[in-house]
């Protein structure tokens, strides 16, 4: 962390002009300055900055913010790393806070480990461009597959010799421990010898998100059962697989600009497609579709687009992979290419007009991809069709937003010939499920501690700001404080104890409620998928996130400056009410929304009510059920809320 006085300078420092000024030419405005946009496409400018506000507003597509967030979105960095970006630009010194022994150990043992892998990176794209077997070997097999110079430049190919451990010795000799060369798995240690991993290999350098080589991939260039046509760096201290993404670095700025990412599977698919100019895409490698993987992504874009072989394999890597993507609350088309292409061949034996061409008109989008898929599989035969059905529901209810939940799920009605109130019924309870096996604790014990009124799914899309907001602040301020403890006997102590956090997720999620401010919305779904992997959560998370809309509101919230409405006024400032003070006002904020929102329902349902002709006597009973129901959970409600507030 950087000490707040540092901060300060930095921020007082970087001048928004000049900042942006390093990207964008911009011309005088009157008091501000106008360029092109550097996030979106643009040929009349809309780029606006203030200098007297310091920030940069766009308005094409809506990005705005100030220096550092102009430097975490253009460079993509997160904010303390924009924050040292624009202290170096600015001579300022940071001074982080102390390190203990451990960490620079641990520090220094990674750096070493990058120093000796970047070497090798150094050496391998050298033999492949100045050993006469680099040459006429691997050089050659690049150029056969079709690969241009500045894209074997770009990639920063390279070749591994075909001798047990030319580079291992090369390597010793210039000075890189043996212990290192074994931890990034270049080497292979055997007893007192150790040999070249990756000999006779062509080498695919693996980068980072920032473009430092990581790890490699090595593939054997002729055909040989015996061996496997890649082998790849084993994890390391630096290489984590399951949280890299081949090609990254390159592909992030067009990621930005198109707001699209392509997936594909293979290190020549991602090469060929860049050759054919398409620069947007990255590759999976290997390894099965990751969670991290697709955070990673999201940093970028909210857009996936995964392009596959048409093959049995790639069908089930979509498949596979539909349901990750959607869980992450990313949007995601699938195109398949003709049997027997990838996107390599594909990319090779096309213009990149074409390539884009074919993605354009072969996108579907994950419902109709499946639905077509297992419609063929399923036709007339109504158990399978069932069958179906359940499996599509189970894709849609991982979809953490109801709005776009409700979109597929009209679509799937219409496509599949079924009622939609049967497929939101199903969802919900797939939905309910899920929830009961991250959340069960809370339910199982509803003794325990009075659980709001519910809140019927149909009344959930109204907007109530205010209430929103009030219980972001509970959640991102107060979420890791325990606010009671289950009376149950067979939990473990630490496992009786229910956190701020877990009771307002779980309140909202068991009535299905989201947010309809998008970025409180987001801010929400962000704090469930910490709490899912790790119950505790930590706030430098929020305030340091690559999101500048989710970042600056953690920052505002936590810095105090949120104006609460009126009835918290009486916030206790003595530390040790405040769990008293909580157990209250949370309980109490929650309901007071749900009552916002049944109102707000009501008064829908009333003006629907005038719409209705007088013949509509079916509909008019049915509304008018409604309401009761509505007005009667109203009661529950303030009658809870009252007893509450005394
Ligand atoms: N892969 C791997 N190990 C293997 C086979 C494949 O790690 N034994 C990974 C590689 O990252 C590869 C990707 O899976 O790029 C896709 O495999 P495949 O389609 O077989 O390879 P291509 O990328 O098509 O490679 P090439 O065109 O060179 O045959
Ligand atoms: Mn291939």
């Amino acid at each position: 962390m950087i000490d707040q006085v540092t901060v300060d300078r930095i921020i007082g420092a970087a001048d928004i002009v000049e900042v942006v000024q390093d990207y964008v030419s911009l011309k005088k405005r009157g008091v501000n300055y106008l360029g092109n946009c550097p996030f979106h496409n643009e040929k009349t400018p809309s780029f606006t900055v203030s200098p007297a506000k310091g920030i940069y507003k766009c308005f094409g597509c809506g990005k705005g913010g100030n220096s550092v967030s102009f430097i975490m979105e253009h460079e993509h960095l997160t904010y303390v790393e924009a924050l040292k970006f624009l202290a170096k630009k600015y001579h300022i010194e940071v001074e982080e806070k102390e390190v203990t022994a451990e960490e620079l150990k641990s520090r220094n043992e990674r750096e070493s480990l990058m120093v000796a892998v970047a070497w090798a990176q150094r050496y391998f794209t050298d033999i492949l461009h100045k050993h006469t077997e680099g040459k006429s070997v691997a050089l050659s097999y690049f150029k056969e597959r079709g690969f241009r110079d500045d894209i074997i430049e770009k990639f920063q190919l390279g070749y591994c010799l075909e001798q047990r451990n030319a580079f291992t010795t090369a390597a010793q000799r210039e000075g890189y421990k043996l212990e290192y060369l074994v931890k990034t798995g270049l080497s292979v240690q055997r007893e007192n010898d150790a040999f070249d991993r990756f000999m006779g290999r062509v080498m695919f350098p693996i980068h980072s998100i920032s473009g430092r080589v990581i790890a490699f991939g090595g593939r054997i260039m002729r055909s040989d059962k015996k061996l496997a046509k890649y082998i790849n760096s084993p994890e390391s201290d630096i290489y984590h697989k399951s949280n890299v993404l081949y090609g990254i670095y390159f592909a992030k700025q067009s990621i930005t600009q198109q707001n699209r990412c392509l997936l594909v599977e293979g290190y020549t698919d991602v090469i060929s497609l860049h050759q054919a100019g398409v620069e947007n895409v990255v590759a999976s490698s290997g390894t099965a579709l990751t969670p991290d993987q697709i955070r990673l992504i999201k940093r970028f874009t909210p857009n996936i687009t995964m392009l596959y072989d048409g093959d049995a394999a790639g069908i089930k890597a979509s498949l596979r992979g539909i349901d990750l993507v959607l869980e992450e609350g990313l949007n995601v088309k699938v195109v398949l290419l003709p049997d027997g292409e990838d996107p390599d061949s594909y990319a090779r034996s096309h213009s990149a007009t074409e390539v884009l061409d074919f993605i354009a008109k072969n996108e579907t989008d994950f419902i109709h991809f499946k639905t077509r898929l297992l419609l063929d599989d399923a036709k007339n035969d109504p158990i399978k069709k069932a069958g179906l059905i359940t499996d599509i529901v189970r894709t849609i209810s991982v979809i953490p937003d109801s709005i776009t939940r409700s979109v597929y799920i009209k679509e799937c009605s219409r496509m599949l010939d079924i009622d939609e109130s049967i497929l939101y019924t199903e969802v919900g309870s797939q939905r309910r499920k899920k929830l009961e096996e991250v959340f069960g604790r809370v339910r199982q014990e509803p003794e325990a501690k009075p659980i709001t009124p519910s809140v019927p799914s149909f009344v959930s899309e109204v907007f109530c700001e205010e209430q929103e907001k009030e219980i972001i602040y509970f959640l991102l301020k107060y979420g890791h404080k325990v606010l009671f403890e289950l009376d149950n006997e067979n939990l473990e102590p630490n496992e009786r104890e229910v956190t701020a956090g877990q009771y307002i997720i779980a309140e909202l999620m068991n009535d299905e409620l989201d947010f309809q401010n998008l970025v409180y919305r987001k801010m929400f779904n962000e704090y469930k998928t910490v709490m899912e992997r790790e119950t505790q959560v930590d706030n430098r998370y929020f305030i340091n996130f690559p999101d500048p809309e989710i970042s600056s509101l953690a920052v505002d919230i936590l810095a105090q400056r949120h104006r609460l409405s009126r009835i918290w006024d009486n916030h206790p400032s003595n530390s040790s009410d405040i769990i008293d003070y909580l157990n209250h006002a949370i309980p109490k904020a929650i309901m007071v929304y749900k009552s916002k929102i049944i109102q707000m329902a009501i008064n829908n349902l009333r003006n629907q009510l005038g719409t209705l002709g007088k013949e509509q006597i079916d509909e008019q009973r049915e509304v008018m059920q409604q309401m009761a129901n509505l007005t009667n959970l109203r009661g529950i409600l303030s009658k809870e809320l009252s007893r509450i507030l005394v």
